[in-house]
Formats: structure tokens, sequence, C-alpha cells
């Protein structure tokens, strides 16, 4: 029996090719070119498998031109590129990778805060241009993380880690706003408080965003709120582009409305806003929460294991609409 046909969407470690092309025949992107719409459909048409990335955008144009499709998954635990409605009307099962990053995620949103509180970069920038002439009291000084009031938006697998490291690491007082309230157990582990999305503004002297996109999530924070954030506090964002207005964002750290900002995601990246290239109190990284070799590696084998048991007649590990196994 012939193998089933997949496409890879970007390049991934060649050892997880080696893996896919024990089941599969793997057509692949090696070169790492950003494919358009319709290169991706191109490749995509005599498929019955997609592994895909965040940036690869899978939607019901896409699934009319491929209907042979019958998976995608994604090498992301974020899928707002799946147009989940239409994957399930077309019956093509999406999978996200979940789980395996959220440790090493957390860490980064620290590794975002300490950079931003404690001016890490602006401080980088201007002992680079030559500029450190002697020492002054006041030179670089940021805030602080210890003890400080961590505000979590969005409190799920990531957030309950940013959660553990600042209370348990850090002595900070934590403080969340989720769509639901963690049980007991787990807000004590965490040792967070359910506060309103405006206390959680207010009071926030570092504000850290890792809720999922959705177009309800959209400009979740933008001017209004930022005008709500202490002048003091610090903004980070490790969640996904178009959660917070980075235009409006931009004013806010040009006036010191808020004192500095960590993002790690922006709208319509790879670009990035010019006016956030400008200001000096923002750290800025291109997408690199989950950046680390081991984690990376998990998240590719996790979608890669996704794929063969699909195949293999298994239980696929993180289904997303998990519906479309039993459609007849
Ligand atoms: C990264 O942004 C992910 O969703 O895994």
């Amino acid at each position: 029996m012939s193998k089933p046909k997949i496409f890879v969407a970007r390049a991934v470690f060649p050892e997880v090719l080696e893996r896919l092309s024990q089941h599969f025949e793997v057509e692949s992107n090696q070169a790492d070119d950003v494919l358009t719409k319709e290169q991706l459909t191109a490749r995509l048409k005599d498929k019955q498998g997609a592994f895909t990335t965040g940036s690869d955008r899978i939607d019901a144009e896409v699934l009319a031109a491929c209907p042979q499709l019958k998976i995608c998954a994604n090498m992301a635990v974020g899928y707002n590129n799946f147009d989940i409605d239409a994957m399930t009307a077309a019956g093509v099962l999406a999978t996200n990778a979940p789980d395996v990053l959220t440790e090493t995620t957390a860490d980064f949103a620290f590794a975002l805060l300490m950079a931003t509180a404690r001016r890490v970069t602006e401080s980088e920038h201007y002992l680079r241009a030559g500029l450190w002439k002697k020492w002054s009291f006041d030179m670089f000084a940021g805030s602080d993380v210890h003890g400080a009031t961590l505000g979590i938006l969005g409190m799920g697998r990531i957030g309950q880690g940013i959660a553990k490291r600042g209370a348990h690491g850090f002595g900070m007082k934590v403080i969340y706003h989720n769509r639901s309230r963690l049980d007991a157990a787990t807000e004590a582990a965490c040792k967070a408080t359910l506060v309103s999305k405006e206390e959680l503004l207010k009071t926030a002297d570092h504000l850290v965003l890792v809720l999922p996109y959705s177009p309800a999530a959209h400009h979740i924070i933008g001017a209004a709120e930022l005008a709500q954030m202490k002048p003091t506090a610090t903004l980070i964002n490790i969640a996904r582009g178009g959660i917070v207005d980075d235009a409006a964002l931009a004013v806010a750290l040009k006036e010191r409305r808020i004192a500095a900002a960590g993002l790690d995601v922006f709208e319509g990246e790879p670009s990035v806003h010019p006016d956030l290239l400008t200001v000096p109190n923002v750290v800025l990284t291109p997408h690199i929460a989950s950046a680390t070799i081991p984690t990376r590696m998990a998240m590719a084998n996790l979608a890669a294991d996704n794929l063969i048991a699909f195949f293999t007649g298994k239980a696929p590990l993180t289904p997303l609409n998990p519906a479309v196994l039993t459609q007849a």
C-alpha cells in the first residue's frame, strides 16, 4: 500500500523529517521559504496531511482547493492560523503542540520581564554605542521584580508556570484575570488571586499577557487599557500579535504613560510597528518564547506523532476538533 502524502510547510529538524519519511511520502520546504497562500495551496493539493507552523494559514479557501487533506498538525500551541470551523466543516482534523513548551515559554516570560524591568537591552545599546563614560546614581534605574505585583492576563498552563516562578522564585504577589477561575488547588499552587480586568490593569506592577488570540481578544490592550495602568508599570506580550494595539502602545511608551514593554509578538509580524523601533523603553524579540532546541524538538515530534497516530488509526494526541474523528 502506498504511503500517505504529507507536506511539511517549513524547515524542521532532519531527525523529524527522517521519522516522518518512515511513515509518509514527504514533501518538505527545507529551503524554509515563506509560502504565499497560493504556493501553500499548490503544495497541499495532492496531500493527505500537513505539518504546519503558526505562519501557515489554513482556511476555507485552502481547504476547498485541497480535497484530499485530512489532517493539519501545527508545530505551535497557538492555532489562530487555523480556521477551526472551516476545518471541521471540511472534515479535516486540526492538532496543536501544547504542554511540551509550557516551562520553556514561562522561562522566557521571565527573561523578557527581567530585561524590561531592569532595562537590560536599553543599557546594552548605550554601552555598545560608546556612551558609558561614568557611573551615576540613577543610570538605567529600573523597577524591582522581586516583591512586586505580577499581573497575568490568561491563566492557562503557561500563565500558571509564570505565576509559580513569580510567587515562589521572586516573592511576587500574583493576581490574574481569566475567562474562568482556577480550581482552589491550582490557585494555591500558583499563589494567585483572581481579580477583575480593571483591577489587574490598575494594580499590576508587571503585566504579562499570555492569552490565546481570538477575534474577541483583538486589541484587548489598547489606549484605554494602557491608560489604566500605573505609569511605573511594565507590559509583557508573549501571547500573539493583535492582542495589543501596537500603535497605541508605542504612544504610551513614548509619552511614558507606562514605564516599559517587552514584546515577543507583533501585529503583522515579522513586520514591527515602526514607532516601536524608535522608542527606547521597549525590549523586542522575534517570537522566540519557545525557542530552545529541546523544546522545539519536542514540539516538532508532537506534530509528527499526531500525523503518525492519525494515519495508523490511533488516537491523535492533541486534537483540536476531535468531532472530525467521529464524523461519518
Ligand atoms: C508559539 O507562538 C506557539 O503558539 O507555539
